[in-house]
């Protein structure tokens, strides 16, 4: 470690589709540091709550699921109970499901309770990216960022990497789904969405990722 390294964790919050996982990855990237994408324990427990059936769906049973899923993720890739569901937790439906069953205290607890794990496991070294980072999970993180966006640029952006996945829906579509996610994350009274009160706040709507990359390691650097 040279003095130009900074002293982790570093939390990384902002709503949907503001960038947090393409800037997290690029950082951690210069860094050597590890990544990890919080939203991704979440739609794994949104994916195994679709395949049960819906009597089967109350607040218990996804608690268990929560708890006893076994998780391992790796940058962008995701392990459940030894099963590899990368390409099935990208979805819409997933999206959706995650973003429901983040509203449960003890699914939410749980989760922090294992996102607390994977952080220590990297001794520091990491960038978390979420939504109550700064705020609960890695509260004592020495630098905070909140990433944030226009609906519309946002909404841009996840509907060009769909366009790419080759699942395209309507912009209108994914506008409005955007719009109903970031309402659950905002309203929510277990760990709603804010930016914690020593966030350092960057709005991206005319920046490149390699701009916003270089903005926050010029933070984390302290220039
Ligand atoms: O970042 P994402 O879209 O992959 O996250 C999926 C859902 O998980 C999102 O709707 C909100 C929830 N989430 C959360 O409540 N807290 C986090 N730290 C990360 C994600």
């Amino acid at each position: 470690m040279d003095d130009m390294t900074p002293r982790g964790p570093i939390a990384l919050d902002g709503p949907v589709a503001s960038g947090k996982s393409t800037v997290g990855l690029g950082i951690a990237r210069r860094l050597g540091w590890t990544f990890i994408d919080t939203g991704l324990l979440y739609r794994v427990v949104g994916l195994l709550a679709l395949r049960i059936e819906p009597p089967a769906r109350s607040d218990e049973s996804l608690e268990r699921i929560a708890v006893e899923a076994e998780m391992r993720i790796d940058s962008m890739s995701v392990h459940v109970n030894g099963e590899d569901v990368t390409a099935l937790i990208h979805s819409a439906e997933v999206a959706q499901m995650a973003s429901r069953v983040a509203e449960l205290s003890p699914v939410r607890r749980a989760l922090v309770t294992k996102q607390r794990e994977m952080a220590a496991q990297a001794g520091g070294s990491v960038v978390m990216a979420g939504r109550d980072i700064g705020t609960v999970v890695l509260r004592d993180a020495p630098i905070k960022i909140y990433l944030d966006a226009s609906p519309e640029a946002r909404a841009g952006r996840r509907f060009a990497e769909e366009h790419a996945r080759g699942t395209p829906r309507t912009f209108t579509d994914v506008l409005a789904d955007l719009r109903e996610r970031d309402r659950r994350d905002a309203e929510r009274a277990d760990s709603p969405l804010r930016p914690a009160p020593d966030a350092r706040r960057l709005v991206t709507d005319s920046l490149s990722v390699e701009q916003v990359i270089d903005r926050v390691l010029d933070h984390v650097r302290g220039n």
